[in-house]
């Protein structure tokens, strides 16, 4: 017997990026001028553990900032936002800083956590979930530098959108107002962003938090070799490149580098690609933010400036925006 039409499950919300969008992206980057490879290629899932091990690094006080100001501030944010929210995170990580806001707002409806590193987010969405009963849990494993489509969502009220860890500095800033026009269109003209960024600092600061003397951070950089090895059987010589990370004060970026030590030449995905001794991939930029530079960024996007916090040390920002 035939079904008049066949049911379905709901098509997943987003394809997972799969070995042709990789070696796409791959291609793309080394076949450019300068060489790049985009910083999304860091978190497979031991880029995303080595982040974590970064997020604890003496040098590295991006992440213990922001949380010191999300922990000082977050019953503000509770109460600029309202009950029943739907809470939607760019880049969920490993889920510490969303607690602190799902356990200060009053009530609230969902959670969206987006991330691009797929066991990461399934582990930190299932915890979420069992800890937090009353709040409608949806995981999007995507690639949130690409348009997105958001899970349906039954939600009435405020959508709150979080975005943390100064990744907003990833990008460029024409791409930053981009990427913040398309969230502001995502929460709406009553959402809101709470948004974190690095403040603009010292060089010598700098410098020290994305070139730890641990080893840690040019581990993370040369993981995306490794990773593009594994998953695209390219012939990348770990031992022939080399992390270097500086700060750039004219662009007021931190550049991270993977510096060819030899003429060698990487085969990826069919292609040849030739390095001279010295030349670079530039895998990262992390923008660092003063007031004016932020404040116009947001306002580019459409979001009001509403607060501004920073920590005892003023290193970070946190910055509660809501749409204009
Ligand atoms: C994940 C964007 C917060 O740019 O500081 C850490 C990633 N790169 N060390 C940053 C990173 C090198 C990081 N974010």
């Amino acid at each position: 017997m035939t079904m008049p039409y066949e049911r379905r499950r709901a098509p997943a919300a987003e394809p997972r990026p799969d070995a042709n969008t990789l070696a796409r992206d791959v291609v793309q980057g080394l076949t450019s001028n300068p060489k790049t490879l985009p910083p999304k290629l860091f978190y497979d899932a031991r880029g995303a553990e080595l982040f974590e091990r970064i997020s604890e690094l003496p040098e590295y006080y991006l992440t213990r900032a922001e949380l010191e100001i999300l922990r000082s501030r977050s019953g503000e944010i509770a109460e600029l936002a309202g009950p029943h929210a739907t809470l939607i995170e760019y880049g969920s990580g490993a889920g510490v800083k969303i607690r602190l806001l799902l356990n200060a707002l009053e009530s609230p409806a969902a959670y969206v956590p987006i991330d691009i590193s797929r066991e990461q987010l399934a582990r930190v969405a299932s915890e979420l979930a069992a800890e937090y009963p009353a709040v409608d849990v949806r995981p999007l494993n995507a690639d949130y530098t690409m348009p997105l489509t958001l899970p349906p969502l039954r939600d009435g009220s405020r959508r709150l959108a979080f975005f943390p860890g100064s990744t907003i500095g990833n990008f460029h800033p024409m791409e930053a107002s981009i990427f913040l026009r398309r969230v502001r269109r995502t929460v709406g003209k009553s959402g809101a962003l709470v948004l974190g960024v690095d403040r603009r600092k010292r060089a010598g600061i700098l410098d020290a938090a994305y070139d730890d003397a641990a080893g840690v951070t040019a581990a993370f950089n040369l993981n995306m070799l490794a990773r593009i090895n594994r998953e695209l059987s390219t012939d990348f010589d770990l031992d022939r490149f080399a992390h270097r990370a500086y700060f750039n004060s004219k662009a007021s970026r931190v550049e991270m580098h993977l510096v060819s030590l030899a003429a060698q030449t990487v085969h990826v995905a069919g292609e040849s690609i030739r390095f001279a001794k010295g030349e670079s991939i530039w895998t990262e930029s992390s923008y660092k933010y003063d007031r004016a530079r932020l404040r116009e960024l947001t306002e580019s996007a459409g979001f009001r400036l509403d607060r501004l916090w920073t920590d005892a040390k003023k290193q970070f920002w946190v910055a509660y925006l809501s749409a204009m």
